[in-house]
């Protein structure tokens, strides 16, 4: 199932402040476990498909996922925090991937990172106060020759230098004018 992107940001919109799955949370997560869950090996493809669907996977879920699976909840949280790629808090509106791999470490990319983390005041695996920005490190985004790089949502930018990141950022926080 693929739901298309505006009412992805609606799901997360209604999400962010809840404690609990909303509706529409758990109608996604009950249709994901149902399209995967008598295929061998389902618990991975469910867990990225929600993720994909609502940019994370919000802990509530886990507790569906266990009882669809019959595992338990600590087999699903042990398995989402193994591996780095899934999230368990929603991310920003901007979502940014520092390279971390050799060649672009040979590129300047530490220097790239302490000068974002910096300028963002933000770790990895974190996202800012105001929800504009994550940061995560990735091994390799198929751009060697040209590092140190980045992932800028679903751009990859090469030869990234402070300036260059500031630039991205007034970019990003530029807002079209409305014009009436
Ligand atoms: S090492 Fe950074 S893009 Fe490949």
């Amino acid at each position: 199932m693929n739901r298309p992107l505006d009412s992805r940001s609606a799901l997360l919109t209604q999400a962010d402040s809840a404690a609990a799955l909303t509706p529409a949370y758990k109608e996604t997560v009950l249709a994901v476990i149902a399209h995967h869950q008598h295929s061998p090996g389902a618990l991975l493809p469910i867990l990225h498909e929600i993720q994909e669907h609502l940019g994370y996977l919000p802990p509530q879920a886990f507790a569906l996922i266990a009882d669809a699976l019959r595992q338990t909840r600590a087999e699903i949280q042990g398995v989402v925090s193994f591996y780095p790629h899934f999230r368990q808090t929603a991310p920003g509106r901007s979502q940014l991937q520092i390279c971390r791999a050799e060649a672009c470490q040979a590129r300047g990319a530490r220097a790239l990172e302490q000068y974002v983390q910096a300028r963002l005041k933000l770790g990895y695996h974190q996202t800012s106060a105001d929800q504009e920005y994550s940061l995560e490190p990735v091994y390799c985004l198929g751009n060697c020759a040209c590092g140190p790089s980045m992932r800028v949502n679903d751009e990859v930018i090469g030869r990234v230098t402070p300036e260059r990141f500031e630039r991205l950022l007034d970019e990003l926080t530029t807002q079209p004018l409305e014009i009436s």
